[in-house]
């Protein structure tokens, strides 16, 4: 009889299982990354974790299954509920992944505070930190009233029990990458620990409804296993990102099982913890050079809020045989064919010079509507001329030079003229479609060579 299986290799990176170690992952492509591990064992499967014996389902309609309107509690920040869908689903698993020292304990600290002083109780596990440092960081953020009850520990076993006993609403785990349970044997962090845990949080929060936030850390070498591993076990998957050394934070939605993805939500980090920022626009503009050649206004949409920001380029004559590129903030291949359509289409030498491309305040944006915002600061850059300071340019730009539609031009328009800015370069397209703004000047444009020469 062949011997069962006792190890088996797992990818760091995504949690992919195979009988035989690679070189590469076959899932994720990553290179190694795949480690050996020793297999949880199986327990009888009609067994639930709490050791009574489980119940078949029985199959029901849709139609009967009901839904309480209320389930969902606020965070007390407006930014977080955006991001979650409006507010925190009960017996929901929400992972906030993310660099170490970026915030995450800070913000869940935070929301910690606002649910035990709006009467929920909540527990918060800690496995990294002595009561005495939280105690301190506490003490920074401001007052703690309510019930919020603190635990230090790292064993799911005595975790789960402390959950049954106390019987809160909210429960932080912070971090998934320091728990561990006895019956897996690989060290804490490892993939399966990592699954297998999240596993026995997945039972507390779907048998008890108690909302569960798991803080993962992204590690760049892949010590630990990430939070990648567990994105497709948890309900809403939030990332919070953000450069260490400036102030801002931005949280994302990656997966959100109760609302939509792309919703972002910007916090600053300052001296007593995080707060809101309500205007990120206003704040991503502020400091912005005035009569600077080479920088844009562009507009962004995140989820369902246009966003504005400041797109910078600075094209200089290159030194050496190969012109250098670089893309802060935004696709740097992206980037790479805006300016090969500048050079084919518009005739300008752009592989002899050099060319850096950032988007100002460290946040990262990926949309095409930054395309025609991206060129024209090529262009201002290259010709050392300023743009008008009050414009903003939104628009996709085609292969073929031309300036596409994008999507939400009037609610990009509106915002704009809420900051007070007096001009707008926008696709011709979506001039036409769109209904009449007062206080701006739109002009529409059909192409890249248009659009440069109004500017
Ligand atoms: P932390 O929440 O510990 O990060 P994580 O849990 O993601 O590893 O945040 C740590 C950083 O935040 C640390 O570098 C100090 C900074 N910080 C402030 O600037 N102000 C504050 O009030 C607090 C609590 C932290
Ligand atoms: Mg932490």
């Amino acid at each position: 009889m062949a011997k069962a299986r006792t190890t088996a290799f797992f990818c760091k990176e995504c949690g992919y299982e195979s009988a035989k170690w690679a070189g590469q992952c076959p899932a994720c492509r990553a290179w190694n990354t795949m480690v050996e591990e020793p297999v949880a064992k199986k327990e009888n499967s009609r067994r639930a974790a709490s050791g009574t014996v489980k119940q078949a389902s029985e199959p029901v309609k849709l139609s009967e299954v009901s839904i309480e309107e209320e389930d969902r509690i606020s965070t007390g920040y407006r930014e977080l509920d955006r991001v979650l869908g409006s507010g925190i689903v009960s017996g929901s698993l929400v992972l906030v992944g993310g660099d170490p020292g970026i915030g995450k304990s800070t913000l869940l600290l935070q929301v910690c505070r606002n649910l035990a002083a709006a009467g929920h109780k909540v527990l918060y596990i800690s496995g990294e930190e002595s009561l005495k440092q939280i105690k301190l960081r506490a003490n920074r953020i401001g007052e703690i009233r309510g019930e919020l009850l603190f635990l230090c520990e790292t064993n799911l076993e005595d975790i789960e029990e402390a959950i049954k006993k106390a019987g809160p609403q909210v429960v932080v785990i912070d971090s998934i990458q320091t728990m561990y349970r006895d019956d897996v044997s690989s060290a804490p962090g490892s993939v399966s620990q990592v699954r297998e845990s999240t596993n026995i949080l997945l039972q507390i929060a779907k048998g008890m409804g108690v909302s569960v936030f798991i803080v993962g850390h992204v590690t760049k070498e892949g010590v630990v296993a990430g939070p990648r591993v567990l994105e497709h076990m948890v309900d809403t998957v939030l990332y919070f990102e953000g450069e260490r050394n400036a102030s801002y934070r931005i949280l994302r939605g990656v997966k959100n099982r109760f609302g939509s993805t792309n919703e972002i939500g910007v916090f600053e980090m300052r001296e007593q913890g995080l707060t809101e920022v309500e205007n990120p626009s206003e704040y991503l503009l502020s400091g912005r050079p005035e009569e600077a050649s080479g920088a844009v206004v562009a507009c962004s949409i995140e989820g369902t809020r246009p966003i504005l920001l400041e797109v910078q380029a600075l094209v200089a004559q290159t030194n050496f045989g190969m012109a250098r590129r670089t893309a802060a903030g935004t696709d740097y291949n992206r980037v790479n064919l805006l300016m090969a359509v500048l050079e084919k289409r518009c005739h300008y030498e752009m592989s002899r010079y050099d060319a850096y491309v950032n988007i100002a305040g460290g946040v990262r944006m990926n949309e095409p509507a930054l395309d025609l915002g991206i060129v024209l600061a090529l262009v201002s850059s290259l010709k050392d001329r300023p743009v008008n300071p009050k414009c903003i340019i939104f628009g996709e730009v085609g292969l073929s030079g031309e300036v596409r539609a994008v999507s939400m031009a009037e609610q990009r328009v509106r915002e704009a003229v809420k900051l007070g800015f007096e001009a707008c370069i926008l696709p011709q397209v979506c001039l036409e479609r769109m209904q009449k703004v007062e206080g701006i000047r739109l002009f529409g444009v059909r192409n890249v060579r248009e659009a440069i020469g109004l500017i």
